[in-house]
């Protein structure tokens, strides 16, 4: 059987697994939410935007004649892991997520864990403070709780219309990043507490190293809790996962 590939994508470990898959003869398509206004160009087809929920993508999946999942998606899209798990095993077809591990504080870090975005707004009540502030665009809302504190953001779109936080400096890049990078920019804006998803990866750690080196406090956001799954950490682990299920990939 010759596989038709659905993969989750929006991160670093989706484009390498495009760029992985491309040339193998091997049909596959990277799905995108649409969140960037410019998606990076991919080596293999696209398609953007959601499903509709687990019945739009039940209902994809069927009309696409996909035979193998693959949720490629960041570890806080929680919403599209779930809905990937439903809809395949109401298909009964194989899903596997390719994930990174997350990070782990080392001696030098000064980390407190939060368990949620709610959790993280709640720990930043007190005193202004400076704060860069890389949660991604779309949780921006949520710290105009906090309006007392001077963020630093980092998007990769500028910012349509106003910001929900007050007292906000922009930066619009899409990385990669660099410690040296991170460092001067953290400097540059005498940040004294960085707040983060724990992503996990090498794409979003520059700031973890520069605040590690700059001696400064992380507010480390923990990942959401995710329905079991098989987990693979490479692209060539994919391919091996699609051999071992049956699936020609004519080589
Ligand atoms: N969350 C982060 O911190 C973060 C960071 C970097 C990149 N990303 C990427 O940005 C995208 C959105 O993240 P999120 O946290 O907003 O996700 P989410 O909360 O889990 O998903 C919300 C909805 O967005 C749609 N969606 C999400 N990922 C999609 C994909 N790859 N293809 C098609 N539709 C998708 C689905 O809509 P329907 O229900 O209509 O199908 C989903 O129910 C993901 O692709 C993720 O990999 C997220």
């Amino acid at each position: 059987m010759r596989p038709t590939l659905l993969i989750l994508g929006g991160t670093t470990e989706a484009t390498a697994l495009a760029a992985r898959l491309a040339g193998t003869g091997l049909k596959a398509t990277l799905s995108l939410a649409g969140r960037v206004e410019t998606p990076k160009a991919q080596p293999i087809p696209m398609r953007v935007g959601g499903f509709g929920g687990v019945p739009g993508l039940i209902a994809y999946l069927r009309a696409e004649g996909v035979t193998h999942v693959i949720d490629a998606t960041h570890p806080f899209a929680a919403q599209m892991s779930r809905n990937a798990v439903e809809a395949c095993t109401a298909l009964g077809l194989p899903l596997v997520a390719l994930t990174r591990p997350a990070w782990m504080a080392g001696l030098l870090d000064t980390w407190r864990h939060v368990p949620d975005i709610a959790a993280a707004v709640a720990a930043l009540s007190g005193p202004p403070r400076r704060v860069f502030l890389a949660v991604g665009r779309m949780h921006l809302e949520a710290f105009a709780a906090q309006p007392q504190h001077r963020y630093l953001l980092r998007l990769v779109d500028a910012p349509k219309g106003p910001l929900p936080l007050p007292q906000a400096d922009v930066v619009v890049s899409r990385g990669p990043f660099t410690e040296a990078g991170d460092r001067a920019l953290m400097e540059g804006h005498g940040t004294e507490l960085v707040v983060s998803k724990n992503a996990g990866g090498t794409g979003a750690r520059a700031k973890i190293d520069a605040a590690r080196a700059l001696g400064l406090p992380v507010l480390m956001i923990d990942r959401p809790v995710l329905p079991a799954r098989r987990e693979l950490a490479h692209p060539d682990e994919v391919l091996d996962w699609l051999a071992h299920s049956g699936a020609d990939l004519g080589v």
